[in-house]
């Protein structure tokens, strides 16, 4: 048994505390307290490293993480504030892009501005692919991440939740969600299929089929408790996703890209990819059952994420300061994310895997990304909230040029705008744009703070 293995195995004791780490050393040394075997690299070169994907070539290594901005016009189109944001992604050197979170249906947006792909928001996705393509130094891999957001769609601002199954963990008291039909599911096939084909109009590269973070996709994996044709056995509940990929793959030439949870930490009978005795410990079996028959129809590109942003965030995004402490140390969470990643690359090899949560590492997280790249657990290091915050990170990493002081410093706060209704981005290194917002969406609400201990995480 390798060391990471009995990691996974074991619980950990190690709490929860802030970044603390200089240099290289300080992070290895961090490691070491922590008993992880994270590969850190001291060189850049891995990352400069060229990768074939699709039909395509990535000129490196370093990826933007879909990072939704809550900013897009009512009809779902992209504002100036989405373009701005795009633009800064732009201006790095990340040779893949990821998109953010874009609905496939009304009822399924997230929030009234979320953005929404059909017929009438066609020409400025349009206009959003050719702006970023055109401010990018280099070709760039653009995936749109489609998506329906079940129980946190709020599409007209008032919480309107259709989810797979009934759960009582998540269930808001006193609302009454609308558990979605069979039929209702099936009529999202012909939904995803459009989007896919509207995507490939505007010139996106792939479409994910967005299923983690606990929007509907990622639900129907853990509905054991729903009955019928999408619930219960391990086929029917991935039926839906499949059925999507299948769908999509004979209507659209289009790349196929999943954003998958590999974990939600939610107790079984709900969580997806738990075990049964321990919602905190993953079980591969169904993960790994899952990507070999998305890569089988077709998926060649797989972000591996867990956790659900609503219930449990520092689980998908390690973080200093947040709505609570949570009950292990950020460097742990963030060695079990990119565990995750390393089983599903060695389990797919034939597919390009992407890993996540790397912001928290800040102006070291080069040396975990080359690290990652160089040991095969993994052929892309995804970024996000950094990219907020630093948009050429990835163009001063590769020049060996990381300025400490615009690093992201995961506080929580661009988390803390989209809970408050705002549009997200960096309130600390973008203060100009969304120091403003963030106040006027915290006017009379409690502070952020890490002290407060959720005890069902
Ligand atoms: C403000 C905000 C918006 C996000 N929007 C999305 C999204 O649209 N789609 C998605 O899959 N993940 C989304 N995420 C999760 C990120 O893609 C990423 O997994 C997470 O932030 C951890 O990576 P990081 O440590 O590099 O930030 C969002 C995260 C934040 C903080």
């Amino acid at each position: 048994m390798t060391t990471n293995e009995r990691q996974e195995q074991r619980p950990t004791t190690a709490g929860h505390q802030r970044f603390n780490c200089r240099n290289l050393s300080d992070l290895k040394a961090l490691c070491q307290t922590l008993a992880l075997d994270l590969p850190l690299e001291t060189q850049m070169r891995e990352l400069g490293q060229p990768l074939a994907l699709g039909r395509h070539q990535l000129a490196n290594r370093l990826a933007i993480q879909p990072m939704e901005g809550c900013d897009g016009e009512p009809d779902g189109r992209p504002s100036d504030l989405t373009r701005r944001r795009y633009q800064r992604f732009a201006s790095g050197s990340a040779a893949l892009i990821w998109v953010e979170a874009t609905a496939v249906v009304h009822e399924g947006r997230a929030n009234p501005r979320q953005l929404m792909l059909n017929e009438t928001t066609l020409p400025e996705f349009s206009r959003l692919v050719q702006m970023i393509r055109s401010e990018s130094k280099q070709p760039v891999y653009l995936v749109l991440q489609l998506t329906h957001s079940g129980r946190y769609s709020r599409p007209d601002q008032d919480p309107a939740p259709q989810v797979a199954a009934l759960n009582p963990l998540l269930d808001r008291p006193g609302l009454i969600p609308h558990v979605l039909t069979d039929d209702e599911l099936a009529d999202l096939v012909p939904a995803y299929v459009r989007s896919a084909e509207l995507a490939e109009t505007a010139g996106f590269d792939a479409v994910d089929i967005k299923a983690c973070h606990g929007y509907l996709l990622n639900e129907l994996l853990g509905a054991r408790t729903r009955t019928g044709a999408y619930g219960g056995s391990f086929e029917q509940r991935t039926k839906l996703l499949l059925d999507i990929v299948t769908a999509v793959r004979a209507a659209v030439a289009i790349d196929l890209a999943g954003r998958l949870n590999a974990y939600d930490e939610i107790p079984r009978p709900y969580g997806w990819g738990v075990r049964a005795d321990d919602h905190h410990q993953p079980d591969r079996d169904e993960l790994l059952q899952l990507v070999g028959q998305l890569t089988r129809r077709g998926v060649v590109l797989l972000n591996v994420t867990a956790g659900n942003p609503y219930y449990n965030p520092h689980v998908n995004r390690p973080f200093d300061a947040g709505p609570y402490r949570p009950p292990v140390h950020p460097l742990v969470h963030l060695n079990q994310l990119l565990l995750a990643a390393r089983e599903v690359r060695r389990h797919v090899p034939e597919a390009v895997v992407m890993a996540s949560g790397l912001s928290w590492t800040r102006h070291l997280g080069g040396h975990l990304a080359a690290g990652l790249i160089k040991a095969g657990w993994a052929d892309l290091a995804g970024f996000g909230r950094q990219a907020f915050a630093y948009p050429q990170f990835s163009r001063d990493l590769l020049a060996g040029e990381v300025d400490p002081d615009r690093c992201c410093i995961a506080c929580g706060k661009c988390s803390e705008i989209m809970r408050d209704g705002g549009q997200a981005g960096c309130v600390i290194r973008d203060a100009q744009v969304y120091l403003p917002i963030y106040r006027s969406g915290r006017t009379g609400k409690p502070p952020l703070t890490s002290q407060v201990i959720r005890e069902h995480v």
